[in-house]
């Protein structure tokens, strides 16, 4: 606790004043857009405070399917509900151990049956035929007790979860860095747009700290 920073407090103090929530946390370098192939590289500090103060606040983290695969998520703390249209349990979490990876995915998904068999029936979600519904999803999470999710990513799962209107809150977390080239943005997939409120930003060593509300 003594390395948190007060304001890296401050920032989370206020994290959950409406509940249930759903909270989408990110980070991004200076410019508009979102960095995604190099996350680590815009990793900072003050950003892992947060980041880690985010964690200890959830009950669960819910995070697509191509993120854990590509950053190689390791088995955590917090239960991991990986949200997926073919129902592969990423290579990092098949040894989880009991209740501790969850599968949101479909009926239709080619995986289904494997999950299953490693996941355990009951912790595999099937919430829709093609696409899965992410509003029973939140229902069904705090049906099992899980009141405050946190989703850490990626583009594609953050585009869902604003359309289908299921995040409450965007947390971006800005970094003092310009990274050129072309990149992707913090959502993928068809276009949407959402009205955000800001509500709360601060600042620590140049790195900003931003918190939005989804206008509904
Ligand atoms: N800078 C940051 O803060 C940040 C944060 C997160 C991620 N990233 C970066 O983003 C990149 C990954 O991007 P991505 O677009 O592949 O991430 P993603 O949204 O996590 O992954 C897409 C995959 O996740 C599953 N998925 C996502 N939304 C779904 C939905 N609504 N329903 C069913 N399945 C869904 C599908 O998995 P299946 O293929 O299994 O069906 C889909 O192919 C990585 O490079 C990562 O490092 C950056």
């Amino acid at each position: 606790m003594a390395s948190w920073s007060a304001m890296a407090l401050s920032f989370c103090a206020f994290a959950f004043l409406r509940r249930p929530s759903c909270r989408f946390d990110c980070r991004v370098p200076c410019e508009s857009t979102l960095n995604s192939d190099t996350s680590r590289s815009i990793n900072n500090g003050v950003d892992k405070m947060v980041f880690d103060l985010l964690r200890e606040l959830a009950d669960a983290l819910v995070v697509g399917a191509g993120t854990i695969r590509i950053e190689g998520y390791a088995v955590g703390r917090k239960p991991l509900v990986v949200v997926s249209r073919t129902g592969s349990v990423p290579p990092t979490q098949r040894e989880a151990g009991s209740g501790k990876v969850l599968m949101a995915t479909v009926s239709t998904a080619p995986y289904v049956d494997e999950a299953r068999e490693i996941l355990g029936r009951d912790n595999v979600l099937v919430l829709g035929s093609h696409r899965v519904d992410l509003a029973r999803l939140k229902d069904e999470l705090v049906l099992r007790g899980y009141r405050h999710l946190l989703s850490e990513g990626g583009p594609h799962l953050l585009r869902d979860l604003l359309d289908q209107g299921v995040a409450d809150e965007l947390d971006a977390t800005v970094v003092p860095r310009v990274i050129g080239g072309s990149h992707r943005r913090i959502t993928d997939g068809p276009p949407v747009e959402i009205p955000l409120r800001l509500t709360t930003l601060v600042e620590e060593e140049g790195t900003l700290l931003a918190r939005w509300f989804v206008e509904r």
